[in-house]
């Protein structure tokens, strides 16, 4: 018997992107769009075109240069934003309007201020219009997972009927456990006289750690398309993970006969990408890309693999790409094979940006032997500037730290062209860093996050620093990757400052 196919619609580009601190040029969106084409997505949700001008260009710029993937925009139940995502979309070979409004209680009272009976309407209005542009609509019912189940069938019917190809329903709260999700899909399974002219997408959150059971249960009772992220990220909590769905419908295949065209062996690469590109670091044990998923360290089971590896492993890391070869690069390295070792992560850029990259590259094999992977994406993730292009710079920054002496900063920044300096004392190095460049800006910045994690691997790897800043009960990121653990901070604090006047 063939295995049905499970199409995956990847939002990493969109829902992923809603994570704090995850902006992306769309330069860079456009390269992480080709690598979900090479890992074989069905569908790559590229952004919300009417969001901003970013978030067009970004979708203009994806569908040209996509040739096989349905590319997709979002919008709300609202001419406008159609307009903006048919125009965003007018050169994909296969584009999708993705559409929809508030189906829960809660959000059709508090949000919309509105009644069930007027929802439909704009629900079945937006179907229609968006279908003027595009064959392929796929619908949104928003947190589907609280809404009532007689209203949801009603809308979802009357959605079909005005064209929606695709109906999404989406746990947008991550309230569902997986056994009360999967009654919901069977519900509209077995309620929605219309269901077969559609296919059944779903879309959860993980707010309780449940978004791929949840999908799972989905699956199970008839959905055919699961929508997830790269490494699960998304807003709040994040979103599915991509990996966690195409292994589990690939380990289990023979339990529940599902299959996907996702490139198994490719996960890993596509992981790093997006990690390094956003500046999201992966959770050490996170299921299949953290650094320990397979990873053995007590002696019983280190002794259990070696005897055979199936005894604790339930995947051969070589499926999901993990371990792959890696061709290092030193300082003695040219751009060619800089260029070779790009071009095999699937990273394409043009000789302009290349001489760029190549400059911090040897910057960067200076101050350390090797080059992996990592090393390479962590140079384009941030495109090797780490924020010093920006109104805010460092200009020079020195240290006095000890274990008898309260630390010291000395730290000059070109602010608009003009050189700021003041000196500060601190708990710590990093401490009176921050102290000196509030004082050299004169204001305080309330700093709510802060999060070192090693980039690459080795004694000499580079250090990213994440960091937040609170304004108007928004938090503002900034990122910096360096050699150097202290550099790396102060550099992440002026990138997020730097973040904070922009707004
Ligand atoms: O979580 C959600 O409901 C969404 C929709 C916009 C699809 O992201
Ligand atoms: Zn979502």
């Amino acid at each position: 018997m063939s295995r049905q196919k499970i199409h995956i619609f990847d939002t990493t580009l969109r829902d992923g992107e809603q994570s704090p601190g995850a902006k992306l040029d769309t330069n860079r969106k456009i390269q992480l769009a080709l690598q979900l084409e090479n890992l074989g997505v069905d569908t790559i949700e590229a952004g919300f075109p009417v969001s901003s001008p970013g978030d067009f260009r970004s979708v203009d710029q994806i569908s040209r240069v996509i040739k096989k993937t349905v590319v997709c925009g979002l919008t709300r139940a609202v001419k406008e934003d159609i307009d903006a995502a048919a125009e965003a979309l007018q050169h994909a070979k296969r584009p999708r309007i993705h559409t929809g409004i508030g189906a829960s209680d809660v959000h059709i009272k508090y949000k919309f201020k509105s009644t069930r009976e007027k929802i439909l309407i704009k629900g079945v209005e937006a179907v229609k219009y968006a279908k003027k542009f595009v064959h392929d609509v796929e619908f949104y019912a928003e947190d589907a997972g609280r809404a009532d189940l007689e209203f949801l069938a009603k809308l979802i019917t009357a959605v079909i009927h005005a064209g929606a190809t695709v109906v999404n329903i989406p746990d947008t709260t991550g309230y569902c456990f997986p056994e009360e999700f999967g009654r919901k899909i069977k519900y509209l399974k077995e309620n929605v006289p219309n269901i077969g002219k559609a296919v059944i997408s779903v879309h959860c959150h993980d707010d309780l750690g449940l978004a791929t059971a949840n999908t799972l249960a989905g699956i199970e009772n008839g959905a055919r398309q699961a929508e997830v992220t790269v490494n699960g990220i998304g807003e709040r909590a994040g979103n599915t993970s991509l990996e966690e769905i195409v292994m589990a419908l690939y380990t289990r295949k023979n339990f529940q006969n599902f299959s996907t065209k996702v490139k198994t062996r490719q996960i890993i690469n596509t992981s790093r990408m997006v990690s390094h590109i956003m500046g999201i670091p992966v959770a050490p044990n996170k299921a299949i890309v953290g650094s320990n998923a397979f990873a053995h360290s007590s002696g019983i089971h280190q002794d259990g693999i070696l005897k055979h590896r199936e005894n604790y492993e339930i995947i051969d890391p070589k499926i999901v790409g993990a371990g792959l070869s890696q061709i290092i690069l030193t300082a003695r390295s040219g751009r060619a094979a800089v260029r070779h070792k790009l071009e095999k992560m699937n990273i394409r850029i043009s000789p302009e940006e290349l001489d760029k990259l190549y400059a911090k590259f040897l910057q960067l094999a200076d101050a350390k032997k090797e080059i992996y992977d990592e090393d390479l994406l962590t140079i384009f993730g941030s495109n090797g500037s780490n924020g010093q292009t920006k109104k805010i710079r460092l200009s020079d920054l020195k240290i006095i730290s000890g274990s008898h002496i309260k630390p010291r900063a000395d730290i000059k920044l070109l602010v608009g062209g003009k050189i700021k300096s003041a000196e500060a004392l601190g708990n710590g190095a990093i401490d009176a860093i921050f102290n000196a460049i509030d004082k050299s800006l004169g204001k305080k910045y309330p700093l709510k996050e802060f999060l070192i994690q090693a980039a690459t691997g080795g004694s000499d790897a580079q250090a990213r620093v994440n960091i937040a800043l609170e304004s108007n009960k928004n938090l503002c990121w900034g990122t910096a990757v360096h050699t150097d653990t202290v550099m790396a901070a102060c550099l992440a604090y002026i990138d997020a400052i730097n973040h904070l006047s922009a707004k």
